[in-house]
């Protein structure tokens, strides 16, 4: 029986949550490893998130992940930061010690971990970008580790398509990048088509980011999205003969990068991962 005075809090903040299966993930690795700590969802909206975030119920958790819409709000709100998340320009991760928020970045490890476990290589490849929010800035940094050498962003708001040229366009002199425009015929010069829009997201599983049509056998599909495991643009892709990868490595390689972070353990290299993958899988459609 645990003692309830040593549990250690973890939640998820963000808004939207429905779609979140952070509590499944955590609760399975607590139960593998035996960790004595709970794992909730905290539904805050943008308006409300500064002012939550000094209160009570935040301040006595361990550590928290942050999600769609705070992961750059959440940054100015820090007592640290460290490096790599500033260079990446968001926060998914956050601890919380001696009542100070230290804030990380491990989507961008995520990323680069399902590279890795599905044998994606990206180096020298050409690739188009879908969306422009915290996800595509943490993608971005992993593709550039990896040696990308362009990359084309197609996003609803210009603006932001900017912001991912401004901070990332001119660090590697073998990387171009750019906003993907009319002069585009086709989809044939991409190599990989990322998704990082929640454009296809549970609930609204009906809809695909691009029209599948445009989707060719030489290409490789990646999601970022794990909740449904096959959405609509992944399923197109296969159908077109397409390469395609789900979000699902990504999603559990940055939880488990945000436990080591939080116990300063090494839970990503003890856990057993296929377990863990498929108690999360069974849970999803
Ligand atoms: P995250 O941190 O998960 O990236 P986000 O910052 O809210 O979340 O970004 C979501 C991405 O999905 C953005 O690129 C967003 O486009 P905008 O920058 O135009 O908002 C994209 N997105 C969300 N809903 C969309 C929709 N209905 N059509 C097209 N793009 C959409």
């Amino acid at each position: 029986m645990h003692r309830t005075e040593n549990i250690k809090e973890f939640a998820v903040i963000g808004y939207p949550l429905d779609q979140s299966m952070s509590p499944i993930l955590h609760a399975e690795v607590f139960n593998q490893l035996n960790i004595n700590a709970t794992y909730r969802k905290i539904e805050i909206s943008k308006q409300k998130f500064f002012s939550q975030l000094s209160q009570k119920y935040i301040k006595k958790l361990t550590g928290f992940n942050v999600t769609t819409p705070h992961k750059k709000l959440i940054m100015d709100k820090l007592d640290f930061l460290d490096p790599i998340a500033e260079k990446i320009g968001a926060v998914n991760c956050v601890l919380i010690k001696e009542g100070e928020l230290k804030g990380f970045n491990t989507d961008y490890f995520g990323f680069d971990m399902s590279l890795k476990k599905n044998n994606i290589e990206v180096n020298g490849k050409s690739v188009l970008l879908l969306g422009a929010g915290g996800v595509s800035f943490s993608v971005v940094y992993a593709l550039i580790k990896n040696k990308t050498s362009k990359i084309v962003i197609k996003n609803r708001t210009e603006n932001k398509i900017n912001s991912l040229i401004d901070r990332f366009g001119s660090v590697n002199k073998h990387l171009e990048m750019s906003k993907y425009d009319e002069s585009y015929h086709s989809l044939n010069s991409f190599d990989i088509i990322i998704n990082c829009t929640s454009v296809g997201m549970y609930p609204s599983i009906e809809y695909s980011p691009i029209s599948s049509n445009q989707i060719l056998p030489k290409h490789t599909i990646i999601e970022t999205i794990y909740n449904p495991i096959k959405t609509q643009l992944l399923k197109g892709s296969k159908l077109n003969g397409a390469k395609v990868f789900d979000g699902l490595d990504m999603f559990i390689y940055q939880g488990l990068a945000s436990l080591d972070i939080w116990l300063n353990e090494n839970i990503s290299e003890t856990i057993k991962y296929q377990n863990l993958k498929k108690k999360i899988t069974n849970q999803l459609c």
